[in-house]
């Protein structure tokens, strides 16, 4: 989709939660150069302000607010920011992982990553799909994971997690796609991001650009509930989904990370 069919399709306006750095920053400079303006979500308002400010700067209009998805009373602050707009598509970028056996950690870590993982995207969803639906156009985007296909030693809770924002997305693609709303669920393999490289021991075969994973992303809107952004993860996922069986593929996810800490 050329950069001005995907406003003439969706709107003027994009907002991307978990915006700052890494891929959400990647998002909010494609929707940029697409000529979209842009709400963005993240914590720190510091690196937020230095990115909107990069933004306006290449002609869009940038509303920022600070705030933490854990909570779930963004969605007010959201509700607020975007009362005036007709946001055409949202992306959910946000999360929150820690790399340990459960139980060395407290229960406190696994509900954060319930909190941003799972309520955030519905919160979100909640938030501005619905006056998508009014306007019978939009798209959602959810970041999930290959993590999110099998389970995986050290990686329980954020494995689960993005299981669910996959079968979400699914789900809603299938229940938005006749009412002109395309979602897609992007399950990317290694990224490099800030987030990751913090984690890294050694890149990952297949790891990619930010850049790329969102062009990916985004070129699979309204063509399917599903992408997995660059070839070597579409053939690890594969081998991993239908050929291995279900305790090999959980083997072979629990070994690879051990390249994280
Ligand atoms: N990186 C990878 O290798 C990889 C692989 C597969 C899937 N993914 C998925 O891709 C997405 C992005 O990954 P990433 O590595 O770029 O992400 P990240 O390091 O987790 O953070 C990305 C952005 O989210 C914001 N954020 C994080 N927690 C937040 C919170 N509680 N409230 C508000 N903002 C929050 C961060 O800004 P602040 O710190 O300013 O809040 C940052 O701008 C995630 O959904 C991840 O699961 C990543």
């Amino acid at each position: 989709m050329s950069a001005r069919s995907f406003v003439d399709r969706y709107g003027r306006w994009a907002v991307v939660a978990g915006a700052s750095e890494g891929l959400g920053a990647a998002f909010a400079t494609a929707f940029a150069a697409r000529g979209m303006n842009l709400v963005l979500l993240a914590r720190r308002k510091d690196v937020l302000g230095a990115l909107a400010a990069d933004l306006r700067g290449r002609g869009v209009e940038v509303r920022e607010l600070a705030c933490d998805l854990a909570d779930a009373r963004f969605a007010e602050a959201l509700a607020r920011e975007c009362a005036d707009l007709d946001v055409g598509v949202a992306v959910y970028n946000a999360a929150y992982s820690f790399v340990a056996p459960l139980f060395e950690r407290p229960l406190a870590d696994a509900l954060r990553v319930v909190d941003v993982n799972v309520r955030g995207p519905l919160v979100f969803a909640h938030a501005l799909v619905p006056p998508m639906i009014a306007r019978g156009r939009g798209a959602l985007v959810l970041m999930s994971s290959l993590a999110g296909f099998q389970g995986s030693a050290k990686l329980s809770a954020y494995a689960a997690s993005k299981a669910f924002n996959t079968i979400l997305g699914e789900s809603l693609w299938a229940e938005l796609a006749p009412k002109g709303i395309d979602v897609v669920a992007s399950c990317a393999g290694a990224i490099r991001t800030p987030g990751y490289a913090k984690a890294l021991k050694k890149e990952a075969p297949g790891t990619l650009d930010a850049a790329d994973v969102v062009e990916q992303t985004l070129a699979a809107l309204g063509r399917g509930p599903l992408v997995i952004p660059g070839g070597v993860n579409k053939l690890a996922s594969f081998v991993l989904r239908r050929l291995a069986p279900r305790a090999s593929a959980v083997g072979v996810m629990s070994k690879s990370v051990k390249g994280l800490e």
